[in-house]
């Protein structure tokens, strides 16, 4: 018989209560909610357990404060860090969260030595970088949800401005999570239709810009922290890839050895996910105005990763 599967959530603010709640309505594990607040993480955790009766669900969801109790963790999924704020990059916020993510990495080194480990904490690209260098896990089981995010945010404004289905759109969203994102045109289809035949490029160009700037368009309507339910969501879709070896191709923030020109950082590319983590880096042929963006996004991750030395 197989046991359910262990989900560790570190990390029990927005995303994190919601990630909670949505391996529970996926019926992917059983979840421990961990958080340096006393109180949150227990009070979230019997908040959400109290639904699965109402919808037939049979896991367990609990809440904790000391990190031994993550032991054993198939997964976790790190979003302990402070949001931004309006006003704030997600790069402003490197010299508080790298501290949270390098404690949080020594608790999991200890305590869930075998997890698939998947970075939320902003700015992500080099949080992910931190988290993989102070565990010493393999690189393929130290994974930053970005790519998939901000793939989505750029499917749901196409298929708005379409009125078509989002099934109907695929599109790559690559490079580091902040501004300078590469929304990649040249692989961006309507069901194998190239995007330009739908729509023109000036007004595809506004599109673009606006999927680089969704974070911070939430983070100015909420003013007081940032987007929860979708990347949380991302990162479920993650998880299933890896539980379910589905050997899905994704865009996520993997640490790249040689792949785009780029050694030992980590940078959204596109991906197969599966039972081992990252399996294979797909590189893709860009066009030259593509490459010129993505060189830029990489010198932006690239620079934070320097002012952490
Ligand atoms: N260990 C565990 N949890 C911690 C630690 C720590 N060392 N330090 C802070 N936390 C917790 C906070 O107590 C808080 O409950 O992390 C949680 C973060 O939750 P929120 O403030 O609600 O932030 P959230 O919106 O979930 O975003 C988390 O993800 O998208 C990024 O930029 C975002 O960096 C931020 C992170």
């Amino acid at each position: 018989m197989n046991k359910r599967k262990k989900i560790a959530l570190i990390g029990a603010g927005q995303i994190g209560g919601t990630l909670g709640l949505l391996v529970g309505m996926r019926k992917l594990g059983d979840v421990v909610m961990f958080d340096i607040v006393e109180g949150l993480p227990q009070g979230k955790a019997l908040d959400i357990s109290h639904l699965a009766p109402v919808f037939g669900l049979d896991f367990d969801i609990r809440g904790t404060n000391d990190m031994k109790d993550i032991a054993g963790a198939d997964v976790c999924i790190v979003t302990s860090g402070v949001p931004r704020k309006p006003g704030m990059s997600r790069d402003d916020l490197v010299g508080i969260n790298t501290n949270i993510i390098k404690t949080v990495a020594a608790g999991i080194r200890e305590h869930a030595p075998n997890a698939l480990v998947i970075v939320i904490t902003n700015p992500l690209d080099v949080m992910a970088y931190v988290m993989q260098r102070e565990t010493g896990f393999p690189a393929e089981r130290v994974v930053g949800m970005a790519g998939v995010l901000d793939t989505a945010r750029h499917q749901s404004f196409l298929a708005k401005e379409l009125d078509v289905s989002v099934n109907s759109v695929s599109a790559f969203v690559l490079g580091g999570h902040g501004d300078t994102m590469v929304p990649v045109r040249s692989y961006t289809t309507v069901n194998g239709i190239p995007i330009e035949k739908m729509i023109q490029p000036a007004r595809l160009g506004e599109i673009e810009d606006r999927t680089r700037q969704a974070g911070g368009e939430i983070v100015a309507l909420l003013k007081t922290g940032s987007a929860f339910y979708s990347p949380a969501a991302a990162a479920i879709q993650m998880v299933e890839a890896y539980l379910f070896d589905e050997k899905r191709l994704l865009a996520c923030a993997a640490c790249c050895k040689g792949q785009y020109g780029v050694d030992g950082l980590y940078l959204g590319v596109p991906v197969i996910f599966g039972a081992k983590g990252i399996e294979k880096i797909i590189e893709i042929d860009l066009t030259n105005d593509e490459k010129a963006l993505l060189q830029k996004s990489v010198d932006a991750v690239q620079s934070v990763v320097e002012s952490l030395k």
